[in-house]
């Protein structure tokens, strides 16, 4: 006779993955040639002590396979198929983190879109850089005050090479290295020997825009930058263009616009006067034009210098610039989902 017991593990460890499997299940331990059956048609034959008991058991197990076969009946019709075994692929997945976009660099693509649209095309280069493309071909005279401006690191085995201060270099590297017209927009990570607080860091980060051409004016520059802050900060926002002094630009200027962390009632980052500068520009000097065999009589061109770390405080309203250093994953998590 069948052992019950055995028969109730061959029915665990039945893997039912298709309508056939389901049909084998139902001929083996449902249909009326199925050794249940027959076990059913013993039950009247047991010695009558063990009569009740054996038939307890053999209709519970009849029952289980009942059991087993309309769930996995109603588990196919459902559409749900077991790939192996029994593992529940009706389980809900367990969620895993995919992280999320530095704010820093959401805004970084930002703002490179925002130029990318109006035709400049996006360059990069080194971060390492030798004084030629640093200062000196940007008019930075030899022991001239203005390379103070930039607090720089050196390279200590090589006295010729720096951690780039600013990504202006790469104004001339493009130059040396193109002909007019130029439209480059040099997004890259700057170093400066400053102290670290809430508004200034050591490492940043900038996006340098070169415009080279015949006939082109401040004017349209200033159209360009003016077009840049109302798409990066909304139309409403006001801005002001003052005069100001780089060695590489003739005129020049620095943009500053409304605190958008105060509103313009004064705070930490605008240090309490309503308006954060964003950027500097300027008339590309004739000087560096020059150096970088480009006919001056000829060709024109503006070039402007956006800090980053300064828009994403005022993008998100964060009044402390060593947040996007310090990588504490309750700060970057905040931007998940912030751009695609
Ligand atoms: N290089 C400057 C800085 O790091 C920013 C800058 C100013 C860039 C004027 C420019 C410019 O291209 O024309 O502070």
């Amino acid at each position: 006779m069948p052992n019950i017991e055995e028969i109730k593990e061959r029915i665990e460890k039945f893997v039912v993955e298709s309508n056939e499997h389901l049909e084998l299940f139902r001929l083996e331990y449902l249909s009326k040639k199925s050794e249940l059956q027959s076990l059913l048609g013993e039950i009247k034959n047991v010695a009558e002590e063990k009569r009740k008991d054996f038939g307890q058991q053999v209709n519970d197990l009849k029952k289980k396979a009942q059991e087993f076969y309309d769930n996995h009946k109603s588990r196919l019709e459902s559409g749900v198929t077991y790939t192996s075994g029994k593992i529940d692929v009706t389980r809900p997945a367990e969620m895993i983190s995919i992280g999320s976009m530095h704010p820093v660099s959401i805004v970084m693509n930002d703002v490179c879109d925002i130029f990318e649209r109006i035709g400049f095309e996006p360059v990069s280069g080194p971060e390492i850089e030798d004084d030629w493309h640093l200062f000196s071909a940007l008019n930075f005279p030899p022991h001239h005050p203005a390379r103070d401006m930039q607090d720089t690191f050196f390279v200590a085995m090589n006295p010729d090479l720096f951690l780039r201060t600013h990504t202006s270099s790469l104004q001339v590297r493009t130059m040396e290295n193109n002909r007019p017209p130029i439209r480059v927009i040099c997004p890259g990570r700057v170093f400066r020997n400053e102290t670290i607080t809430a508004r200034s860091h050591c490492i940043f980060h900038q996006v340098e825009g070169l415009y080279i051409s015949e006939n082109v004016s401040f004017a349209e520059m200033k159209q360009v930058l003016l077009h840049f802050v109302k798409e990066m900060f909304g139309e409403e926002t006001k801005t002001r263009l003052r005069p100001s002094f780089f060695p590489f630009t003739e005129p020049s200027a620095e943009m500053d616009i409304e605190c958008k962390i105060c509103g313009g009632k004064g705070c930490n980052v605008c240090k309490y006067s309503g308006w954060v500068e964003i950027l500097g520009c300027g008339m590309v000097d004739p000087n560096v034009l020059e150096n970088c065999n480009i006919d001056s009589k000829k060709y024109a061109g503006y070039a402007f210098g956006l800090g980053i770390e300064r828009m994403t405080m005022l993008k998100y309203r964060t009044n402390d610039i060593r947040l996007y250093f310090e990588n504490d994953i309750r700060f970057l998590k905040q931007f998940a989902g912030e751009r695609k």
